[in-house]
């Protein structure tokens, strides 16, 4: 895609990541691709910010050279080390060495340590302003939003807030770039869902200090460097990542989480009888496999809804292990406060339940019953997994 003015002498380049297949090595994206977004803001004084993956910086060096000569440069703000949007930093560095690299005290030490970067660099204090000519930028520091050396820069003239991390989402970019031309919004906002509990949930604390932080700010597009520019409705991503947070601190709204996982097919039909008991309710379920289902998808499910239904059979006296990877990521992300119920087969010790137990005992779970069966589930057992299901389902109504 070719450079695009986002406003008067301000440009996003970008690159739409189309062929990794996980993001940070570990997040499925094949089907939905991402973007690293970059800006150009160009005044008598001209500065790029942030960049992307190494891997892309061919095409990258492509969309800059369409607005300017990169030895005209004047500043290039790294907002973020993370490697997504400074892997290009080496190439672009040796094309605009007189670049003044603009980043926090944190971000300073960093660039030593992942480039041996010491010389041209300044380090930008939090609230500080530098002058581009009739525009400015902006810097405040946003620790842990995505990590701790982060900040986001705003560009007052224009009213554009470059906000890196924050308000972003996984999405290639399919031809339009803003909220308004964009004819799929609701693909963009539950890839975003996605990303924001995947990568940012852990640091949701520091997410509401940041929106908190930035409230003051007179902002008409919000400009990540990841997926949509938001210039019709800012408020939105804004309010979704608010409201995202909030499920960090609260036991999440009504709705069930079902995740099962089976060897020979027994506790999968507990499933179905599960199922259909939560189906007679009217509280809304997503179901997953464990074993077949990356729990990059599982994670967004848990992270909002207040109940989860575990079904896994017992393997090698423990829980099926996909399970387990289920419930750690869970661990990871801090999802707490949920109420759990179990169901599964076993064949002669059994085991899984114990450990459903013990792996969320640091999240705080509320474990409400537990329906172990030995071998194939009778009629009377099917019968018992229905009630059950509906059972939880009203339980969790409740609140
Ligand atoms: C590899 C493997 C390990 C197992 N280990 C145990 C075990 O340690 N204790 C137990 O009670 N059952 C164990 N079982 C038996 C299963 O839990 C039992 O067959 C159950 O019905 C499987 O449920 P499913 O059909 O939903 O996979 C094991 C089964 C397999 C295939
Ligand atoms: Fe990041
Ligand atoms: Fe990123």
């Amino acid at each position: 895609m070719p450079a695009i003015e986002v406003k008067p002498g301000i440009y996003w380049i970008g690159i739409n990541d189309r062929t990794t297949d996980l993001f940070e090595g570990i997040w499925p994206i094949t089907q939905a691709g991402v973007s690293y977004n970059s800006y150009l803001v160009m005044d008598q004084k001209k500065a790029l910010i942030d960049l992307t993956r190494e891997a892309q910086e061919g095409s990258f060096l492509d969309q800059i050279e369409d607005v300017l000569d990169p030895a005209e440069l004047d500043y290039i703000v790294l907002n973020h080390m993370e490697p997504d949007h400074t892997g290009a930093l080496g190439r672009i560095r040796r094309l605009a060495p007189q670049a003044t690299i603009l980043c926090t005290a944190k971000a300073k030490d960093m660039l030593d340590a992942f480039f041996g970067i010491t010389d041209g660099v300044q380090v930008v204090g939090d609230g500080e302003t530098i002058s581009l000519g009739n525009k400015a930028l902006q810097f405040f520091a946003v620790p842990f939003v995505h990590w701790p050396e982060t900040m986001v820069t705003y560009e007052p003239c224009e009213k554009v807030l470059f906000a890196c991390d924050a308000f972003g989402g996984y999405g290639a970019l399919r031809g339009a770039i803003f909220d308004d031309q964009c004819a799929d919004i609701d693909f963009y906002i539950q890839e975003s869902l996605r990303y924001y509990v995947n990568i940012v949930a852990r640091f949701s604390g520091p997410v509401l200090r940041a929106i908190d932080k930035l409230g003051g700010i007179d902002i008409e597009v919000i400009a990540p460097s990841h997926g949509l520019v938001w210039r019709h409705d800012p408020g939105r991503i804004v309010s979704l990542y608010q409201h995202w947070a909030q499920y960090a601190t609260s036991p999440g709204d009504p709705g069930v989480t079902l995740i099962y996982g089976s060897m020979y097919g027994k506790t999968e039909e507990m499933m179905n009888a599960v199922a259909g008991g939560v189906a007679k309710t009217d509280i809304p379920m997503e179901i997953f496999d464990a074993a077949r289902t990356h729990s990059s998808y599982i994670l967004p499910s848990l992270w909002t809804k207040n109940g989860v239904l575990v079904g896994a059979p017992t393997y090698e006296v423990s829980l099926f292990p996909p399970m387990t990877q289920v419930l750690e990521m869970a661990n990871h992300k801090r999802i707490k406060n949920r109420r759990a119920a179990y169901f599964g087969s076993y064949g002669w010790s059994g085991g899984a339940y114990k450990d459903c137990v013990k792996l969320t005992e640091p999240l705080e779970w509320e474990w409400v019953e537990a329906l172990e069966v030995q071998g194939r589930p009778s009629r009377e057992d099917l019968h018992r997994a229905e009630d059950l299901g509906e059972r939880f389902a009203n339980l969790i109504t409740k609140g």
